[in-house]
């Protein structure tokens, strides 16, 4: 039988000069949607003409097909031999071209300039911090070279064999492959979030084209049509997964469609905010890994990241410069009372905002946006160094709080009630090291330990270089608690008794020790290794790796583990579970080569503390930041 492939993509045009209005936005159609196939109608990609303020680009997307061989099953054709690489090897010292099947708007076959890494400063001008790197013995990660083990050698089988192609062409990875699964739901799809660690591995293997036909096919369906009940979320919103479906033509010809879920499908409906910062921290890993950086320069691309910050830069209600969410909207995609502005979007942000700032280019059409994304990252870092961080003199301070001040110079500027600090953090607290709280509200600190805000706020620099030091020696003191018989809990404590009835909503995914709310999920592994590298704790990192390691062959890959210590495999959890497989193998070969995780970690930036764009220019309000910049820097 024969497959058609249809990008199903229209064209668009950004135009300079008129207000970035969401009415705006949706009363552009320029052109009736176009769409065939049957489970799709209302799936199609929005057409549209938009204009954004000084962003004078303009984003064309020809329609593309392709057709391929294809068994009659009426299934997508996940490869079981996967085993495609960039045809000249992107490590190759010099610069050099290299040719990239067409999935986008150039021809089949169009050269591409690939620069080596080593040449490679960012636009920030921070060079390549090899220098930096522990003076590590470097492995080398081709499979031939060196010797896998057991584990390692399943795990590379089962990444292979969960990839998943469209037209042909490598596009992603399903989220989880366990053949005893008879009701996948919606592990069957590609998420966004779930596919970073495998771009990572495939990355680090030297093999990028998986990754970038990725990030551009999930690019064309930033602008796809998507309602909930006649409500249109913004264009720049990015899936937080997305289905290949086989839909008939005729009697002898099917066709292939990218059919995504921006949260119209998903369980509570929630949009994935996390989706698009992820989107924009792999784009710049893929190019500061492979030197491609013809791909970052691409004008659909540039148009891409511009629509994802205008959703999280555009003005609104909000009184601090965290983005404001809804619960659910993250890795944790599910009622878990982290609504508002919990840590792991903040520190999202802050890294996608410094990935932007690199990858724009510096033209007229970015000048405003830049400046928008460096006081946004200034405002951002000091907000959150400033109010989420705790340690023991800070619990004593808040302990110690007045309440319903009334000022612009109050001390407890969230009206935060000393009753609210938690007993099991008086005792849990230890004397060297501190955390991020998990969320920020009006008289409310979640006072919970997330894990992947507090690594990613390491990775990115959101923390200060001292902070990052007292997160590890967290970590290190509460071993046992957070990384216990599996690495890593994603959450700690469980929320249990009343709280769980009351802010999970009952729900018996979510009970304590289990799943989000206090389980423990070895792809949590690979963030905390590059956190580890980056703080010269490879020990730390090594010792996690290792424990995991032991089990996760055995138990079949299993999506997240129960109990206090994680001694369990999860009572609903997935086995073959691909960010699993993952982020163990890209937490083992950043561990052998650690000059490789430089290129995914970013240092302070000391430029940003400078910056300060607060009341004091008017004389309202004396600035608080200049007294607390001594204090939360180094
Ligand atoms: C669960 C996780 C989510 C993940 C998805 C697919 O819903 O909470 O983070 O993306 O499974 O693995």
């Amino acid at each position: 039988m024969k497959v058609g492939c249809r990008l199903l993509i229209q064209s668009r045009s950004v135009v300079l000069g008129f207000t970035k209005s969401p009415m705006l936005i949706r009363n552009h159609h320029i052109s009736p949607p176009r769409f065939l196939g049957l489970q799709c109608r209302n799936r199609t990609q929005k057409p549209f003409s938009v204009t954004y303020p000084n962003w004078g680009q303009s984003r064309v997307f020809p329609a593309t097909c392709c057709s391929s061989n294809k068994d009659n099953s009426g299934k997508p054709r996940y490869v079981s031999d996967y085993s495609t690489k960039l045809e000249t090897s992107v490590n190759n010292k010099n610069f050099e071209k290299i040719y990239v099947q067409g999935v986008d708007d150039v021809d089949e076959k169009t050269p591409v300039v690939v620069e080596n890494k080593d040449g490679a400063v960012d636009r920030d001008g921070e060079e390549s911090r090899l220098k930096d790197v522990p003076n590590e013995k470097l492995v080398s990660l081709d499979p031939a070279e060196r010797v896998e083990s057991d584990a390692e050698k399943e795990a590379w089988r089962l990444l292979k064999q969960a990839v998943v192609t469209y037209c042909g062409s490598p596009v992603g990875t399903l989220a989880a492959s366990d053949p005893g699964d008879t009701t996948p739901l919606n592990y069957d799809q590609v998420f966004i979030r779930d596919f970073v660690p495998s771009a990572l591995a495939f990355l680090l293997r030297g093999e990028g084209e998986i990754v970038r036909n990725f990030l551009l096919h999930t690019l064309q369906l930033q602008s796809w049509e998507k309602t909930v009940d006649c409500y249109s979320p913004g264009q720049g919103l990015m899936p937080a997964s997305f289905k290949i479906r086989t839909v008939p033509l005729d009697d002898t010809k099917v066709e292939e469609v990218l059919d995504p879920d921006f949260g119209e499908s998903a369980i509570g409906r929630v949009a994935p905010v996390d989706s698009g910062l992820w989107w924009i921290i792999l784009l710049r890993a893929y190019t500061k890994i492979t030197g491609d950086y013809a791909m970052q320069e691409r004008v659909d691309v540039q148009t891409g990241i511009k629509l994802i910050l205008n959703l999280c830069l555009t003005d609104g209600f909000d009184m601090f410069p965290s983005l404001l969410v809804t619960d659910g909207s993250c890795m944790i995609d599910r009622r878990m009372g982290i609504h508002g502005h919990p840590l792991e979007i903040q520190s999202l942000f802050y890294s996608a905002l410094r990935c932007a700032r690199e990858m724009l280019a510096s033209d007229e059409g970015s000048k405003n946006l830049v400046r928008t994304i460096n006081n946004r990252l200034s405002a951002l870092s000091f907000h959150i160094r400033e109010y989420y961080w705790i340690d023991m003199k800070k619990i004593n301070e808040i302990y110690r709080y007045k309440t319903e001040e009334y000022s612009t110079e109050a001390t407890n500027k969230f009206n935060i009630y000393p009753e609210q600090i938690p007993h099991w953090l008086m005792d849990w607290i230890p004397e060297e090291g501190g955390y991020m709280i998990g969320n920020l509200q009006p008289a409310h600190m979640d006072f919970r330990f997330f894990t992947l805000g507090n690594i990613w706020s390491i990775v990115s620099s959101l923390t200060t270089p001292k902070q990052n030091d007292s997160i590890l020696k967290l970590i290190e003191s509460k071993w046992d608690d957070l990384i216990g018989n599996m690495p890593v809990k994603i959450c700690y404590p469980a929320l249990e008794y009343e709280e769980w009835r009351i802010i999970t909503g009952s729900d018996p995914k979510n009970t304590p020790w289990s799943y989000h709310n206090g389980g423990s999920w070895p792809v949590l592994l690979w963030q905390f290794t590059l956190a580890c590298i980056k703080m010269g704790r490879i020990d730390l990192a090594k010792k996690a790796v290792d424990l995991a390691e032991s089990r996760l062959y055995d138990d079949h890959w299993p999506e997240y583990y129960d109990t206090r210590n994680g001694k369990f495999i999860g009572k609903q959890s997935r086995l073959y579970q691909t960010w699993t497989i993952a982020g163990f193998l890209t937490s083992k070969m950043l561990l052998e080569n650690p000059e490789k995780a430089t290129l995914l970690f970013w240092e302070e930036d000391y430029d940003l503390l400078e910056i300060c764009v607060c009341a004091t220019k008017t004389g309202r309000a004396k600035c608080s930041r200049g007294a607390a910049k001594s204090q939360i820097l180094v």
